[in-house]
């Protein structure tokens, strides 16, 4: 088939579509695109995946992507297969989904891209295009052409093809984890890099059901919105952490900094949680590679030397706060809630939380560590050690003796917790929020000590107490809430301040 047979069938809706690699990109992907009417290829070439996928079980958590499993399992419409060649010779769209992870020097290691590139080429039995999904640095896809050029096999001759029929397009995902099918049902925008008008037309009516903005431009430049976007993300998370500290150095609350910035359109609110910084898969990848590639071309990067600069700070900063509310760490039990790099996912892959456990197992803590999804992704990493770290499917039996509970990620569920039978169970009521997630005064008035991020939470004596600067009515003000709490659980009274948004001074 040439391009222009191809385009019809797109029409017809009869185009078979290849999605090779079904990661935490793939997967979603090929689910999504079966679920808005195409004829799907998932290809993957672990055997252990593609059966597992085929018996019906999602192989990673994500929200929503089990329920389309569960619906397009026995769709005909939606095949598995681990035959890459038969997968490329019998589709027409080729979605590239396979792994960029880092390599030492931070460049993305593009040799899984490079090998299905290779793999199409020996396929060519018609018009292909080729959209990359997987994020790669800006000049993948000419490469793409280049080597598909080179390698190009006529497959009833199995002679070099002189005349390869397919276009190369750039389509970056923008899925988060834990919202990755509805990010790609409902995205804010679609990017879509072609060199050819027959390419464009092609994507625009795969993504037409989903009714969204399309940004159509060249292959590099799409290449590099992603590497943009995911290392703009990355550096407002640094500034807010950057302001964090200054929050602390002067006596200011960030969340409210946060909120009072954010409510400028041309800043926005999201994004700007303070904390112990961004992790995961993409971020500090993206981030990395992004410099690496404007290294390697000349041009230089210093926000993103500070934005990883910061984000590589965080842990420190937490640390630091937790030895000043113990004192000496060693031998003493600590319940770390939270491993997942971020809330709604099992990931721990570059996981902030889980990178705390290992300062503080190598500063001889006793960890006593739970989350709500990613335990068992968790103790492959770091296989439990008992009485050194071991895992609790019960926060309540994890926070069972400790000295102190620590907030490692945001997980919405952690504040549904009953802080009253936390309080039972703990040897030393001390809460370190490094998401920024409880509300101080609720933490406080259940008998904690709370200490947050970016925020000037006193909470260990009276002393500090009676530091503070009067205001002019002779009252303590002070941006956040402050509270004594006496060992014996006894609390004196909360001396609630200034609210969010700025109504009521105190009681
Ligand atoms: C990211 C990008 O958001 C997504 O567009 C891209 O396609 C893939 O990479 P993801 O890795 O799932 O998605 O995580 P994201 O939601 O971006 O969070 C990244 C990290 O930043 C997490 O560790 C999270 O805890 C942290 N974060 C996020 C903050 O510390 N503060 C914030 O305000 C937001």
């Amino acid at each position: 088939m040439d391009a222009k047979q191809v385009l019809d069938q797109v029409r017809s809706v009869e185009v078979r579509i290849a999605v090779i690699g079904l990661g935490h990109v793939g997967l979603p992907t090929a689910l999504s695109l079966a679920d808005i009417g195409w004829h799907v290829i998932g290809v993957d070439n672990s055997e252990v995946m593609v059966e597992k996928i085929r018996s019906g079980e999602s192989p990673f958590y994500e929200p929503g992507q089990q329920e389309l499993l569960t619906k397009h399992i026995d769709n005909p419409r939606f095949t598995l297969t681990t035959d890459i060649d038969q997968a490329i010779r019998s589709a027409s769209v080729l979605f590239i989904c396979v792994g960029t992870p880092q390599r030492e020097n931070g460049d993305p290691d593009l040799k899984d891209v490079e090998a299905l590139t290779r793999t199409i080429a020996k396929n060519l039995n018609g018009y292909k295009l080729i959209i990359e999904k997987s994020t790669v640095p800006a000049i993948t896809g000419e490469w793409i052409r280049r080597t598909i050029w080179r390698h190009a096999t006529n497959i009833d001759t199995g002679k070099r093809s002189k005349s390869p029929c397919f276009d190369v397009a750039s389509n970056p995902e923008f899925l988060q984890e834990g919202q990755a099918i509805q990010n790609f049902l409902h995205p804010d925008r679609i990017v879509c890099g072609v060199n050819s008008e027959i390419a464009g037309r092609i994507v625009k009516l795969i993504y037409a059901p989903l009714r969204a903005k399309i940004v159509f431009t060249s292959l590099n430049t799409a290449e590099l919105i992603k590497h943009a976007a995911n290392a703009f993300l990355a550096t407002k998370i640094s500034f807010i952490n950057m302001v964090a500290d200054v929050c602390e150095a002067v006596g200011a609350d960030v969340t409210d900094v946060a909120t009072g910035i954010g409510l400028d359109p041309r800043i926005g609110s999201s994004f700007l949680n303070a904390g112990l910084g961004f992790g995961g898969y993409c971020l500090p990848k993206d981030l990395r590679a992004f410099m690496r590639l404007a290294e390697t071309h000349g041009a230089r990067t210093p926000i993103l030397k500070a934005t990883e600069e910061v984000n590589m700070q965080r842990i420190n900063v937490f640390m630091r706060k937790v030895s000043e509310a113990l004192w000496v760490i060693e031998n003493k039990p600590v319940a770390a809630f939270g491993l997942a790099f971020k809330p709604g996912t099992d990931d721990v892959r570059d996981s902030p939380g889980l990178n705390v456990v290992s300062r503080l197992l190598r500063e001889r803590a006793i960890v006593r560590a739970y989350d709500p999804a990613a335990l068992e992704s968790a103790s492959k990493v770091k296989p439990a050690v008992p009485g050194q770290l071991d895992y609790f499917d019960d926060p309540y039996e994890a926070a069972r003796g400790a000295h102190a509970i620590l907030i490692l990620t945001e997980w919405p569920e952690f504040k549904t917790l009953d802080l009253a039978r936390l309080r039972e169970v703990v040897e030393v009521p001390v809460l370190i929020d490094g998401r920024n997630l409880f509300d101080a005064r609720t933490v406080i008035a259940a008998g904690f000590e709370y200490v947050g991020m970016g925020k000037k939470v006193e909470s260990t004596n009276t002393a500090r107490r009676l530091l503070q600067p009067r205001t002019s009515s002779g009252r303590r003000a002070k941006s956040i809430a402050l509270v004594y709490a006496k060992q014996e659980g006894e609390t004196a009274p909360v001396h609630d301040v200034v609210q969010q948004n700025g109504t009521a001074y105190g009681d």
